[in-house]
This record gives C-alpha cells, sequence and structure tokens, in this order.
C-alpha cells in the first residue's frame, strides 16, 4: 500500500516532467503548466499509522476564560436588563450621577437619600415625591436600551417603602416611544423597606425599550434595587444568566473556565481590586465597585457582582468544567501602575491577601460550620463546590511578584497541598519580564515543596506571529512546569486570524504534555461598547454571534480526542525568511554603496547595485527619502541625509527596499557609512510589504546595541540576543546578511555577529488524535492558503469502517468576519462521507477541516 501512494506521487512526477518537456517546445502551453505546477506545489500526503499512539491530550486543554470587559458581566450574561438599579453610580464616571439611567416621569421628583438605607453596602437610594397623579421614574436599560420580546415574561422586583403612600404603584414595560407594552401592579406599600416582586409579560417585540415605575396618586415613595430580569434565563434561574448567550457557552464544550480575569482582579490602583467577598450572598447586599475597564460618561462601566464567585461556580458545575478562580496577590495591575499609589501590598500585609484565598476554599468546600461553608450553603448549595486549581495574580511579573507569589505557597501547600497553584509569566509571549519568569520558576524545579503547578502565559500577537511560532512549545523542557496559556488571541476577528489560531492549535494538541489548559481571550464584546477587540463572541441587549474565531474554539474543543496518533505530512516545504533587502536609518543620515544579492545555492548574482548610474524600483517607508549622491570622493552613493527622519513612528524607520518578495536562500551585502544623527543602521532584509520584514537594527537604542528585529503583521519583536555596538561617524562598515532556510546570520566587517533560527511556515498544519469513547480517528487539517491544497489521507493501521463526517470552516475571502447584520457569514458545515483508506481530500483556500473517521475498534 505504501507503495501505491508514493507510485502516485511519482506518476504525478513523471507528469509533470512530460509536461515541462511539452513546455520547451510549446510556448503556449505557459499558462496550463504554471497550472499544473500550482496544483503539484499543492499536493501533499498525510500519513497516519493507527498503530502507533502518542502522547494523551490532555483532558483540559481547551476552557474559557471570563472577565468583565467589554460589558460581559453587566450589560452582558447577567440577564438584570436595569442599569444602575441600587443608585451607586458616580459623577465622576457616569453621567447624570446616582441617578444615571432615570428619568422622572411626567415631572416627578428624584431625589437621592442615604439615611435610613436598605443597607451599608448600597448607601443611596430614590425619593420618588409627586403632587400630580401617574407620576413616576424611567429605567432606560444598559446602552441603547432593553430589549423586549414578545409573549416573554419578566420579573420585576423593587425594595420599597413609604410612610404615606397608600395607593398602586404601575409598573410599566415600553417601546421606544414609551408606549406600554406590558404592565403589572404593586399594591400596599409598607413603611419599612420590603422586596416585592411581580410578573410583566410583553405585549410587544422591542429592541431600544424601557421600564417604567409610576405612582397613581401623589405622593412620595422610596425605592432601592429596582431590578427586571426576564423568567426566562439559563436553567430559569432567578438572577440568572442570559440564556441565548450561554448556549454558546455550552456549544464550546469547554474543560474550565478561568475567572475573574484578567485585569480586574489586579485592580487600578489596589483600592477596587476584586474582592471575592464582595461577590457572595444576597445581591442586594453586594458591593458595586467601580469596573477598570471604565467606559465613557454616557456609557459608564460599574460591577455590580450580579455574577459572583457563586455564580461562577454555579457555571462551571453547569458546564461540566473545571473552575480555574483567580485571586488578587497583594499587588495592583502593573501595566497601569505608573504614577499611582496604592499598588502594592507590603508583605507585612499579605497576610489579609493569602487569608481572602484560603477563605474562598473554605466557601467551595466548608460545611455549615464554617463562616464562607455557611454563606455557600445558605445560598442554596449544600455540595461542595469543586475547587482543583488556584490563580495567584493575574498577568504578574517581576521580582515584587514573585516574593508574594512565593507566601502564597508557603501557606496553600501547607493547608490545600491538593489545591494546583498558578503562576504568572506576565503579558508578553516573550521578552525580559518573561525570561524572568520561568528563569525564577525553573530555578526552583527541584525544590521539596513544589513551586508551581503550572504557569500561566498570555499573548495578544499578530496572525503571523502563531503562523511562525507553532514550534514554541516543542522546545520546552517535558520535565518543566506545565503551561496553562490562559489568555491568547490573534489580534483579529477575520477568518485569516481564525486560521492562524487552529495551526497554533495544532500545535497545543501536539504538545499537550506540557501546555495542559488554553483559552483565548477576551470571551465576550458588546458590539455597543468594547475596551478591546478581538473577542471570541459577539453580542448586544437582543443578540449574540460566534465570532469566527469562536466557531475555530468550538470544532477544536468538540473533536479534542484522547490521545495522539503518529502522523506525518509528505511534501511539505516551509518557507523560511523571503523577500526583498534594502536600507535604513532611524534619525540618522547615513549613505550606502554596493547593495548586492547573490543565491547561496547557485552563486547567481540576483540583484546588484553600485548607484554609479541610478536607483531605480526601490520602494519607501512613509518618511524614507533617499537619493543618488556623490559622496566625498566622487563616487556615486545611495543617500538619506535627513537625520531627523523618521518623525513619525513608522516601524521601518526611514528605509528604502528593492528586489522580489520570492528571494530565498541568499547573501545579501552592502556597505553603510553614518553621516550624522543618533543611531546608526537599520538593515531591512526578507522584506514583504511594510508590516513584514526583518531588520538589523545595528547601533539602535541611541546608538548603542545590536539586535534583528522581526515585523509581523505591523508589530515588531526582537528575535536575536542583544549585542553592545556602537557605529562610528564617517567610516564605511561592510554588512553582511545570510539569509538561509531555517537561519539567518548577521556580520559587521566580517564578524559574526548574530544567529538566528527561523522559524517556517507551512502551507499546511495537521494533528490526528483518536477517541476512545467513540473509537474515532479525528483528523485536523489546516489550510493557510490562498488556495486548494489537494492532501491524500493515507490511514494505515486504523482498521476504518467507510463511514466518516468532515466539519470544515472555509471562506475564499481571509478578511471576512461574522457581523450583527451577518452573523453565520462564516460558519462551520459537516457533511458525511465515504472513506477510503487512500483518502483524496481537497482542503478549500483558507480552511479549518476536521474529520471523525469511525474505526472497528
Ligand atoms: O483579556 C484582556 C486583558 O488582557 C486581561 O484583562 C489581561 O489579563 C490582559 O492584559
Amino acid at each position: 500500500m505504501k507503495k501505491h501512494f508514493y507510485q502516485r506521487r511519482l506518476t504525478m512526477f513523471c507528469c509533470c516532467i512530460a509536461l515541462l518537456f511539452i513546455n520547451g517546445c510549446n510556448k503556449d502551453h505557459g499558462n496550463v503548466l504554471e497550472e499544473e505546477k500550482r496544483m503539484e506545489d499543492n499536493n501533499f500526503g498525510l500519513l497516519i499509522n493507527g498503530g502507533k499512539q502518542g502522547i494523551d491530550i490532555s483532558e483540559t486543554l481547551y476552557g474559557l476564560f471570563f472577565e468583565d470587559i467589554n460589558f460581559a458581566a453587566d450589560g452582558g450574561l447577567y440577564a438584570e436588563k436595569v442599569i444602575n438599579r441600587s443608585f451607586e453610580f458616580e459623577e465622576s464616571l457616569a453621567e447624570g450621577g446616582h441617578l444615571h439611567g432615570y428619568e422622572a416621569v411626567n415631572n416627578a421628583e428624584l431625589r437621592i437619600c442615604s439615611e435610613d438605607v436598605l443597607n451599608d453596602n448600597n448607601p443611596n437610594y430614590l425619593e420618588l415625591k409627586t403632587e400630580s397623579e401617574n407620576s413616576g421614574v424611567r429605567n432606560k436599560g444598559f446602552l441603547e436600551g432593553m430589549s423586549l420580546v414578545k409573549g416573554e415574561e419578566y420579573r420585576f422586583s423593587v425594595y420599597v417603602k413609604s410612610d404615606s403612600y397608600k395607593g398602586k404603584i404601575q409598573i410599566n414595560l415600553e417601546d421606544r416611544n414609551h408606549n406600554c407594552i406590558g404592565s403589572g401592579y404593586i399594591e400596599e406599600v409598607k413603611s419599612s423597606w420590603s422586596k416585592r416582586e411581580i410578573i410583566l409579560k410583553a405585549e410587544e417585540t422591542v429592541e431600544k425599550g424601557s421600564l417604567s415605575i409610576v405612582i397613581e396618586e401623589a405622593g412620595t415613595i422610596d425605592m432601592d434595587m429596582i431590578s427586571l430580569f426576564p423568567v426566562n434565563t439559563y436553567k430559569n434561574r432567578k438572577n440568572g444568566l442570559r440564556a441565548d448567550m450561554v448556549k454558546l457557552l455550552e456549544e464550546l464544550q469547554p474543560s474550565f473556565i478561568r475567572f475573574p480575569g484578567g485585569c480586574i482582579v489586579e485592580g487600578n490602583p489596589l483600592d477596587n481590586a476584586y474582592c471575592w467577598k464582595d461577590t457572595v450572598g444576597d445581591v442586594a447586599q453586594r458591593k458595586q465597585n467601580e469596573n477598570l475597564w471604565i467606559g465613557t460618561k454616557d456609557y459608564p462601566y460599574y460591577q455590580t457582582y450580579g455574577i459572583g464567585f457563586f455564580e461562577y461556580f454555579l457555571l462551571c458545575e453547569d458546564l461540566g468544567a473545571k473552575a480555574v478562580p483567580i485571586v488578587n496577590c497583594g499587588m495592583s495591575c502593573q501595566a497601569r501602575a505608573d504614577g499611582q499609589t496604592n499598588t502594592l501590598a507590603a508583605l507585612s500585609e499579605l497576610d489579609h491577601y493569602i487569608q481572602d484565598a484560603l477563605d474562598l476554599v473554605e466557601f467551595c468546600r466548608g460545611d455549615a460550620s464554617t463562616t464562607w461553608g455557611s454563606v455557600r450553603i445558605n445560598m442554596g448549595h449544600i455540595q461542595p463546590f469543586e475547587i482543583e486549581y488556584l490563580g495567584i495574580g493575574n498577568e504578574q511579573w517581576g521580582e515584587e511578584y514573585f516574593k508574594r507569589y512565593e507566601k502564597f505557597v508557603q501557606v496553600f501547600r501547607e493547608k490545600y497541598p491538593d489545591i494546583k497553584l498558578i503562576t504568572s509569566s506576565g503579558p508578553l509571549s516573550s521578552g525580559d519580564l518573561f525570561d524572568y519568569a520561568w528563569s525564577k520558576i525553573d530555578s526552583h524545579k527541584d525544590d521539596t515543596i513544589k513551586y508551581a503547578d503550572l504557569v500561566d502565559e498570555h499573548y495578544y500577537n499578530e496572525p503571523e506571529w502563531f503562523l511562525k511560532n507553532t514550534t514554541r512549545y516543542d522546545d520546552y523542557d517535558r520535565k518543566g512546569t506545565e503551561v496553562f496559556l490562559g489568555e491568547y488571541a490573534a489580534k483579529s476577528n477575520t477568518l485569516k486570524a481564525a486560521i492562524a489560531e487552529a495551526a497554533y492549535m495544532t500545535a497545543l494538541e501536539r504538545n499537550s504534555d506540557v501546555v495542559k489548559m488554553a483559552a483565548y481571550a477576551p470571551l465576550f464584546g458588546n458590539t455597543l461598547s468594547s475596551q478591546w477587540k478581538p473577542d471570541m463572541i459577539w453580542f448586544n441587549n437582543s443578540k449574540v454571534f460566534g465570532s469566527v474565531n469562536y466557531y475555530v474554539q468550538k470544532m477544536f474543543a468538540n473533536n479534542t480526542g484522547d490521545y495522539l496518533l503518529e502522523s506525518s505530512l509528505m511534501d511539505v516545504k516551509g518557507e523560511g525568511a523571503t523577500g526583498k533587502i534594502g536600507v535604513g536609518t532611524w534619525k540618522t543620515a547615513a549613505v550606502f554603496d554596493d547593495m548586492k544579492v547573490i543565491d547561496n545555492e547557485t552563486g547567481k548574482v540576483l540583484y546588484e547595485n553600485d548607484f554609479s548610474t541610478k536607483a531605480s524600483n526601490f520602494e519607501g517607508s512613509s518618511q524614507g527619502f533617499y537619493e543618488v549622491i556623490d559622496d566625498e570622493d566622487g563616487n556615486k552613493v545611495y543617500a538619506q541625509t535627513n537625520a531627523s527622519y523618521p518623525t513619525n513612528d513608522a516601524i521601518m524607520g526611514s528605509a528604502s527596499y528593492v528586489g522580489d518578495t520570492n528571494w530565498s536562500n541568499y547573501t545579501y551585502t552592502v556597505r553603510a557609512k553614518k553621516l550624522s544623527g543618533s543611531e546608526g543602521f537599520l538593515i531591512p532584509f526578507a522584506v514583504k510589504d511594510q508590516k513584514n520584514f526583518y531588520h538589523w537594527n545595528i547601533g539602535g537604542w541611541n546608538n548603542t546595541r545590536s539586535v534583528v528585529e522581526e515585523a509581523l503583521g505591523g508589530t515588531k519583536n526582537i528575535v536575536s540576543d542583544i549585542r553592545n555596538v556602537t557605529i562610528q561617524t564617517d567610516r564605511w562598515y561592510e554588512i553582511k546578511v545570510v539569509v538561509n532556510q531555517d537561519t539567518i546570520t548577521c556580520y559587521l566587517d566580517g564578524k559574526e555577529m548574530h544567529v538566528i533560527k527561523v522559524p517556517e511556515v507551512f502551507p499546511v498544519y495537521q494533528t490526528v488524535s483518536k477517541e476512545e469513547k467513540t473509537g474515532d480517528i479525528i483528523v485536523k487539517l489546516v489550510n493557510i492558503q490562498e488556495e486548494e491544497s489537494k492532501i491524500t489521507i493515507r490511514l494505515e493501521n486504523c482498521n476504518i469502517t467507510e463511514d466518516a463526517s468532515v466539519e470544515v470552516l472555509a471562506n475564499e475571502n481571509p478578511e471576512v468576519e461574522n457581523s450583527l447584520k451577518n452573523p453565520e457569514n462564516v460558519i462551520p458545515t459537516i457533511r458525511k462521507i465515504k472513506i477510503t483508506e487512500n483518502y483524496e481530500y481537497v482542503a478549500p483556500a483558507n480552511s479549518v477541516s476536521i474529520f471523525r473517521i469511525e474505526t472497528l475498534n
């Protein structure tokens, strides 16, 4: 059989030779040949050996990260329709302050009071006074208004009191013109606070509705915690979650949920850090907090904590997901800490934070005799909540963090040795902070008390970065601390980004012995107001839809498998560094001469320019002004004479480049002389365009350093070691860059300065796994090309039946997205197929395909 497979390749090879021969005779066949060649290049073989079992795939590989960002909780998943229900919004953040979201109906007088309050956590309430009939107050709901659905029931509740009012209170659901579309009454108001609740039914469907509370007679009443929920919440719970939004979560079958953040755990500064104890118990008693993801004054953003730790653990239970709670470690958000006070709790004050974390475990596990266990039980959950993980701090970094982290470790290993502790590697995929964290963690590898169970890595990078870094975890220490990829996303909601994520996820599966958990972030984005994009799921007050990235997550999470099967892609050639070459500077004037590019394999000169005639076909960055001038000795040189360029932040600096984007495996030489200015040279190579290139920065950082930087999709990263280099003025330097398929070597005046490993980008990515429960073989294929790929799937020792299905997410345009208007623009489709041991599959352009192949095992 193997022979047959290779035979096919051989036949194609012979056909190709024949065609090439014909081509030599008849030039008219050129286009046909090109097409044939292109198809030949896009023919791959996927060899699967069902007899060879690989690593187990972590059962917790795919999960969720929920943070109250982009109105994900209040105004989002939390089904409450009333904004500012307890009148605690403040003027500094919200238009109208305590009355934000409210307006008077029929000239009622609205006044905020703070004596004889409902409780001390909610020190403000509304006094409504009117001398006329049918006056009251209206709440406009979150963002653009309340969405109400014809025939649906809504649970209205309010705390109310009045010494004098004896009449009825009418509660109205309203359309956008304030016409009543459903109403009910509250009667017999008492003189002390009492909670009243009624069910209203909407007679119309409206998008931008409101709620009004109208007193039928003249009088005065006090109100607090005005609330309106659909009865039909997820599982019809009171204080519940939006059923339509949870449905999308359910369909992801998450294995864990990380909560509550994110930066909101940290606070800005510590005063408004997330305190879990404020988020449990009666919602009327929960102490509202500003949301660190501050909104606008029109769309202010607070946390009512209506979704608090109780609701979180319940959701984990409902979805069959493990809880991964994150606690504050005595540090506020370091990214926001500049110029702030109260950002770091002294080590002597850390006990408070450690106690909070211990109490959280008690909340989950404690019985009625414990303080926090009894809070859970009083909330109706007699059984313990499962808690197996605990994240200490969110995205912290540096020495101060690890000092604090270690204090938690000492206490937790003693009191709760079974709890897996998660430490942090900071906010980036690489760099000093990241390296510091990992070296710190690695240095504790042999400690008798385990230092950390998982390291939380966070990165938001360009799609190109994800494609180029699929080997990231291949080199991680198999015996080192395991990885929790707690937050990641390729920075866009396009199909292109989703496909880059899919390619990367095949690498997560391949490295699942190291990467135990991974979560896309953020989870939710509100289409009307959001602080962060991209997001996995988008919603407004009435609708919700999955981004293309959501569907990739769903496809992978629903088809993970238990262990890998041996598989390899044949005939796939990766792309290393390819592209044009050039010259450049940063706030420096310089001249360049004798540019030359030689093919490393053939020795052929691909490009040569001594500027004796002119510089043609050069392209430049926005402030690369170049011209050919006479050097002092009368030689023609290529010059950038403006030492103040660039005045903008062009990542290429002032660059001028030339050549072919397909150039690969070449040696580029150029001579350079600095005339004036603050730095040295920026030598571009492997330039695809102004957002995707490498440059050798010789004399960067005010003429102190030499590094190679890589720009991917417009974001630049250092990819080499850092050397100390100062470029002198009026002296010629000989620069040489050798670009090979998998390495780049840079020489200055003949001396080797940097050697860089070049990650390759492949046209197709794959993993193959087996699911024990069903016996299915699961094949994942990600075709990142803008053209289709023919893949012969060869199933050896697989014992397959002929029944299979393939689920495909694809579109010819990699820039497509889903949107409110077109929520299903790109969604996967499943079809049943009959499969054989040599199955020819055409993977569409820009596609993710997942096969489930039935076996007899
Ligand atoms: O996911 C959005 C934010 O990104 C999180 O709050 C934080 O942890 C990271 O910086």
